[in-house]
């Protein structure tokens, strides 16, 4: 098994700074504080907080940080290091989480045994206010997060990662907070650990090789992932798919001599039998060439992570059982390969959706809306209510938001909104782009009830609107996260590689199913 190894819990240490048992002592440090802002914590380290900050050294930017050691015994750790953490007013649980992943990686490099990192509950809301345990969930997401190395399959001893330390929360005594039970902000970091860890497996996934990360072992590996966490796992054949009639999964399958899967997550909270049933569906595509409509060579690699959105599905369902969300989920994962093979997909063909709608194949690289279209269906016939579906869909959303920010797209609006707003809390940031009657023409075909392709005018808003063919009208949210799911370029708090987008915002949406409008 791939991926990161999972380590032990974190810990919470109730005290202050000075007494936490800890090799590395982290300290956010918000911009314009001075070297007497931390009690002591200066003069524990002779004077070289304020040297560093007269001197420049350090000014409290985001992710700016100084190690020097603690010379004075009165004091249990034997270093501290310094964390930007930006303006005081702006800090909260996000950039907690970030902060927390850079000094994890930072730890892991420096070989350090035990890491500690400080709570500042920062003033971005009134005192009082500040959600300490929505901080220490973040801040144990964040260290987890920072526990993820994507480097597999290097054999060298030299190029391997140290071990990644062991992290203490450590939460002083908070004069102008109210007090926070201990028990519940142990019951934060537990929770912040499982949806880093989900986070973490999934990136594992997606990072995998489609020489490894076939549809069937993928479907292996999923299954093996979402069982641990307590979900109940049903996995369909290629027989399985053909008799439910999903002629659009089927479809793009052809072209490979790998078999399709279909994955079906389910969980159940005992005593829950009605009320809302939450449907997770993700794209699984364990190799997208592009099929005869072929992608250019360059870049195509890239194309092994086309099946991020169903390792975020089943990844979320690990902890969403683990975490017994007050609510039924199914999560359903279509996975195949999209390749060129002799009896491949050729544009022009037709294929039979489970739905019935029938679609014109324009370009055999607009697959994954065809895997979704008959999942989405099934979602439906399993009794689903509400639907969320995440999918790297379309090259078209990279263009319009980038590396940073994932479309979303649906109706009704309030779920839409609530969605959007799950994602701000759980670091997946996402923006909504419209689903106007009009781009539905774009897809009318002359033979068929719709073509697979729009072209390339708005061609995130098109793949959508084919996907809403299939949600029967229900609640539905659909995130492209084409433009999220792999980082290019390294960040303080993200490497290159997989992302793991998505996945704490299913995960938190389930969990908050109490919020949910009807
Ligand atoms: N998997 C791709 C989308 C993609 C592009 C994901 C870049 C990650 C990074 C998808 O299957 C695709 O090929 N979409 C086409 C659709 C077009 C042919 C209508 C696209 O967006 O170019
Ligand atoms: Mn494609
Ligand atoms: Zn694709």
């Amino acid at each position: 098994m791939s991926g990161p190894s999972l380590t032990s819990s974190i810990t919470c240490q109730f005290g202050t700074a000075q007494s936490a048992d800890v090799d590395l002592l982290v300290v956010p440090w918000f911009e314009g504080e001075d070297a007497s802002a931390f009690d002591g914590l200066d003069r524990a380290a002779s004077g070289e907080i304020s040297r560093a900050w007269g001197a420049g050294e350090f000014a409290g930017r985001p992710y700016e940080l100084f190690v020097t050691p603690l010379v004075d015994r009165a004091w249990k750790p034997r270093r501290v290091a310094l964390i930007g953490a930006g303006q005081e007013a702006a800090f909260g649980p996000g950039l907690a989480r970030r902060l927390a992943t850079a000094a994890a990686q930072a730890g892991r490099t420096r070989r350090v045994g035990r890491l500690g990192i400080v709570i500042r509950p920062g003033q971005a809301a009134p005192s009082g206010d500040v959600d300490v345990a929505a901080l220490v969930q973040s801040i144990a997401e964040g260290l987890t997060l920072g526990e993820f190395t994507g480097a597999t399959y290097q054999t060298s001893a030299a190029q391997k990662a140290g071990d990644p330390p062991a992290f203490v929360i450590v939460v002083p005594p908070f004069t102008d907070t109210s007090p926070e039970s201990p028990a519940r902000l142990e019951g934060a970091a537990a929770r912040g650990r499982v949806l880093g860890e989900s986070s973490n497996l999934a990136r594992g996934l997606a990072n995998e090789p489609a020489n490894t990360l076939t549809p069937r072992e993928f479907s292996d590996r999923a299954s093996r992932i979402a069982l641990d966490g307590g979900a109940s796992v049903e996995v369909l054949d290629e027989k399985q798919i053909e008799a439910l009639g999903m002629g659009m999964l089927l479809g793009v399958a052809r072209g490979s001599s790998e078999p399709p899967r279909l994955m079906v997550f389910r969980h159940d909270p005992p005593g829950v039998s009605s009320g809302p049933v939450l449907a997770l569906v993700g794209k699984g595509i364990t190799f997208d060439s592009g099929g005869i409509s072929i992608k250019p060579a360059e870049g195509m690699e890239k194309m092994k992570g086309d099946m991020a959105g169903g390792a975020a599905v089943a990844c979320a369902m690990r902890a969403i059982a683990r975490l017994n969300a007050p609510v039924r989920v199914i999560g359903v994962v279509p996975a195949t390969e999209n390749m060129p093979g002799g009896r491949a997909l050729k544009p022009g063909d037709i294929l039979h959706s489970a739905e019935g709608k029938t679609v014109e194949v324009i370009n055999t690289d607009a697959e994954g809306r065809l895997v979704l279209g008959d999942a989405l269906w099934y979602a439906r016939q399993q009794g689903a209510t509400h639907l969320v579906d995440v999918a790297t869909l379309t090259g078209g959303v990279v263009v319009a938001l980038g590396k940073t920010t994932s479309a979303v797209f649906g109706t009704p609006d309030w779920w839409v909104d609530h969605v959007r707003r799950t994602g701000d809390r759980a670091g997946d940031r996402m923006w909504r782009m419209p689903l106007f009657e009009d781009y539905r023409d774009q897809l009318k075909s002359e033979i068929a009830d719709m073509m697979n392709s729009g072209g390339r005018p708005a061609s995130p808003i098109t793949a959508a609107t084919f996907l809403k063919e299939f949600t029967g009208g229900l609640p539905w949210a659909h995130i492209d996260i084409a433009g999220t799911a792999w980082a290019d370029e390294a960040k303080p708090y993200m490497p290159k590689g997989p992302t793991g987008v998505a996945v704490r915002t299913l995960i938190e949406l389930a969990l908050s199913s109490d919020t949910w409008k009807r």
